[in-house]
Formats: C-alpha cells, structure tokens, sequence
C-alpha cells in the first residue's frame, strides 16, 4: 500500500525519479506491472511497469532508498543500504526509536536533523537513516506540537479509529472487519505513546531529550478505506482560552512552508467548526493528503480540552511524509548527490 503510494506520488516530482524497484521473493525478477495489483485510483505510472523487480539488497542504481518494508525485516535491510553509502528515508519502525536516527516531521522537529552528525560514526560510509512516524503518531505529534511549544502539554489520551489501508495488502480479512471494529492492533499504542514524546522532545547537546508529557492511546481498526483519526484529549501547564488554541493551530506554519517544499501543503493544521467533522470521506484529502484536519475543539470535562483530527495515512501517514522528509533533506544539504 505504501509503495504504490510512492510510485503513485514520486510521478512528476521535480527532484526525483524512480530507477530501480525492490520487493520480496515474491515478486523478484518479474516486472512491476507483473508484480504489482495496483490498488490506488487512476493507472499506475508507465515509468515504473517495464521496471525489474530486485532484491531489497545493495547495490541497487539509485541514489536514495525510500523503504516502506515490515518492521521485523526492515531493520537488517536498511541497516545494509545505510552501511552501503546509501541515504535511507525509511516509513518502517525499525530505525525510529535509535538514539542516533531522527524521527522527523519536518514541520514540527527538524532540529533533530542534527543526529546525523552521530550515525557518522556508525555508518562510515557516508550513508544514514531518516524515519518519519507511525501513521497514527504523525497527526498526533503534529496536532500537539504548536500546543505543545506555547503552552505545555503535559498529558494527553488517543484514541484511534484506523482505516484499513494502514494494515497493509491485502490487509485485514473482510470477514473480520466487515459489520465490526477491531480493538487490537498489534504494537501500535506502544509506538504511538514512544514516539510521540521523542518527535517533540528537544536536541540538547547530541541526544533527543524526551518531551515531558504522559501519553496514552487505544487504537481500533475501522471499516474505513483510507484516513485515520484520533478523539484526542489534552492537559497543559498553562491552561489556554479556546480561541487561543483555535489560532495557534490553524496559525501553524514552519519550515516546510517557508522553504516552499514541493510537497509542503500551504495549511498544515485545517481547524473546521462544523459539528461533524472531520470525516475520513470530507477530509483526508485536504492539501493533497498532506494537511491535516483538527475538529470538535471544545473543553473538556475530565482534561482541558478535546479535538478529534484526521489525516491521510498512507499520504502524510506514510509515503508524502518520507517524500517531505527527503525535500527537506536535499534543501538544507543532506543529499548533496541529489
Ligand atoms: N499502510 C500504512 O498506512 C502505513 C503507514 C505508516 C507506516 N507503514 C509501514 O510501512 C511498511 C509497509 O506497509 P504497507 O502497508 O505498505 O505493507 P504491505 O502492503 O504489506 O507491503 C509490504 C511491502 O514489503 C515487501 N516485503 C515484504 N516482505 C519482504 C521481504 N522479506 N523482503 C523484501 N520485501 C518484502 C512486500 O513485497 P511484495 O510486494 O513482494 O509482497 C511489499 O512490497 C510497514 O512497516 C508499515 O508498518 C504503513
């Protein structure tokens, strides 16, 4: 689902071309229009369809790797393109909870690029390791980071309604999802409670030092195509009106917007005051699946305050966040040899 969402949205991009194609055994040695049951709206792109299918193993003709690979495999493949030389802008886990690897959403922490300096040392050949979030993690961390910087979020409670995209092809059977809801979706609350609080820690000196904030999350599957939302729940240590925190979240801007990234949406953060919304259908679309929608803010009767928010999870969930996070790479000189 990921990959095809790369293919889908590197399609034209000014600053990169697809040469080369990895997957599993499965699908070696076939062309990717063979291999690939091409799932998204419209055709799949004609540069990629006469493309070889490899072995996700260096070397391959490319000059970064963007990996969208299962977690358990993830760690020793990327692993062995980083050890290569190759910059790795990776969607999987493996890498996201290192010490020495950002994990980045350009809008809210790209001071943690300063990491780089420390895999240096471990991958002497000039490659390394970027990561962007878990899909549920990404809206969260986004939504609380302005909050966070201005008036301190010191606790906060999720809990996800997750599209069914987000596990993946062929994903969740239809007899299991169909007339239900899942209540388990295995690791997730454990990343999206870990990685939140590293996203907004603060760099000090050469480490990531936690954001002090307790976080809690229950995550659902839902028979929903694509779009994932969160009911969110906030405390602060400085206890905000309501229309401050409504400007300070659609106000949002940051370095995305002011490097003009050509992913970047112009909105980050859409706040909508319509009772019911943000809706999967309406909304995770918006700024071309790279805005995300924050509705319902209101007080709260056990927290401060509630909001539900929406975003696109295989677009700023997964493959539009890596994209991002290599143009942002390349514009402040990461990727020389791009
Ligand atoms: N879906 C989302 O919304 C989302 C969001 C954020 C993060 N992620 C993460 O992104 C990763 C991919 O998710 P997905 O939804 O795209 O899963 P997917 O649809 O199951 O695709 C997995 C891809 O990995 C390849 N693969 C599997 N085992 C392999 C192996 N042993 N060696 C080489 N390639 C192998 C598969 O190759 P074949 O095509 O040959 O089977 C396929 O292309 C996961 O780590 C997931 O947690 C997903």
């Amino acid at each position: 689902m990921v990959g095809q969402r790369f293919i889908q949205l590197l399609e034209n991009h000014p600053q990169f071309e697809i040469t080369a194609v990895a997957a599993s055994d499965r699908s070696q040695g076939k062309t990717y229009s063979d291999a690939c049951t091409w799932r998204l709206a419209g055709e799949m792109p004609h540069a990629v369809r006469s493309l070889p299918v490899q072995p996700p193993t260096p070397p391959l003709d490319c000059d970064l790797v963007f990996s969208s690979l299962p977690g358990d495999i993830a760690r020793e493949t990327e692993g062995s393109f980083a050890t290569a030389g190759y910059p790795v802008i990776s969607n999987s886990s493996a890498f996201r909870m290192d010490d020495d690897v950002p994990l980045l959403i350009p809008e809210v922490n790209h001071q943690h690029l300063d990491l780089l300096a420390r895999q240096r040392q471990r991958y002497t050949s000039g490659g390394f390791i970027v990561t962007n979030p878990n899909c549920s993690t990404i809206m969260l961390a986004l939504a609380l980071a302005p909050l966070h910087a201005r008036f301190g979020v010191s606790a906060t409670v999720a809990t996800t309604l997750q599209a069914l995209s987000g596990a993946g092809y062929p994903g969740v059977s239809s007899l299991d999802i169909l007339d239900n809801v899942l209540p388990h979706i295995g690791g997730e609350e454990e990343k999206i409670e870990s990685e939140t609080t590293k996203i907004l820690g603060r760099f000090v000196s050469d480490h990531i030092e936690l954001a002090p904030m307790a976080v809690s999350a229950q995550c659902h599957r839902v028979n929903v195509v694509d779009g994932h939302m969160a009911a969110v729940r906030v405390n602060f240590t400085r206890k905000p009106e309501l229309e401050e925190l409504r400007e300070v979240l659609s106000s949002f801007r940051s370095l995305p917007q002011e490097l003009g990234l050509y992913s970047a949406p112009a909105n980050p953060i859409v706040v909508r005051d319509e009772v019911d919304r943000p809706q999967p259908k309406l909304d995770r679309d918006a700024g071309n699946g790279m805005t995300i929608t924050v509705g319902r803010l209101s007080e709260d009767t056990v927290l401060d305050y509630r909001f539900v928010v929406l975003s696109h999870n295989t677009i700023r969930g997964a493959a539009g966040a890596a994209i991002l996070n290599a143009e942002l790479l390349i514009a402040l000189g990461h990727l020389a040899s791009v």
